[in-house]
């Protein structure tokens, strides 16, 4: 969801005026998503290098964070959206990582649309974090070394119920992945657009599905 700061600059707003715009373009995409044949949405909210921004910044998304979950739950439950989150929570404070555990908890029953929230996420502390806990089952004698391959690896993963992205989109007309699920994007497609976040709209989402649903995947084969 990149470009919110942009949109607000061009606005002669402070950042985080665009960061609640942005917030406000969230429910609109999960709420096409039926319509657009997309089960899993995964939206990166606060990376792991965002803590680097100012703190008035990283307060400012921090209490979006609450705001956001306490005003969107119940709507969110009554969509039908199951809400999980990924990313490091050690970081995080206290209150907000409770919200994130009621939410996950509140729509564990729910299936119309798998909502992902990276929060304080960055592909590889995953990466990281994963081989840490495996190392950890190996040292217990839980985990045979040679049995550690492309399958058992993932398991380990914050997405480990989640499938591989099929197709990723980047706001803002920055052609970079920045640290988005690196291990999982191995085959996604990639759209890279100029929209600044808050102006994405329903019908470029929409679009760009359709544009997807065109594509042929050869996952590395040859079509025969
Ligand atoms: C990147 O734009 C955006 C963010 C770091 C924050 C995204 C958060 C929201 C849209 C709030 C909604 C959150 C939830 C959980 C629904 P940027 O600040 O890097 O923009 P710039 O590149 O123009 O400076």
């Amino acid at each position: 969801m990149d470009g919110n700061g942009r949109w607000a600059t061009q606005r002669g707003r402070p950042r985080l005026f665009g960061h609640h715009a942005g917030a406000k373009r969230v429910r609109e995409v999960i709420e096409s998503c039926p319509d657009v044949g997309v089960e899993y949405l995964t939206i990166f909210a606060f990376s792991t290098e965002n803590w680097k921004r100012t703190q008035v910044e990283v307060a400012g998304l921090m209490s979006l964070f609450r705001r956001y979950i306490t005003k969107e739950a119940r709507a969110l439950h009554k969509f039908g959206a199951r809400v999980r989150f990924i990313g490091d929570r050690v970081r995080l404070d206290a209150k907000l990582i409770k919200m994130m555990d009621d939410l996950e908890e509140m729509t564990a029953g729910n299936t119309r649309v798998h909502l992902t929230v990276a929060l304080n996420y960055g592909g590889r502390d995953e990466v990281a974090r994963a081989t840490k806990r495996l190392a950890l089952d190996v040292s217990k004698g839980l985990l045979d070394p040679d049995d550690v391959d492309e399958e058992t690896l993932p398991k380990y993963l914050d997405t480990y119920v989640l499938p591989d992205p099929d197709l990723v989109i980047r706001t803002s007309g920055e052609a970079r992945i920045s640290n988005f699920l690196l291990w999982q994007s191995a085959y996604a497609e990639y759209e890279f657009i100029d929209t600044l976040w808050p102006d994405f709209s329903r019908a470029e989402f929409a679009d760009l599905c359709a544009q997807y649903g065109g594509r042929e995947r050869r996952f590395g084969a040859v079509k025969v």
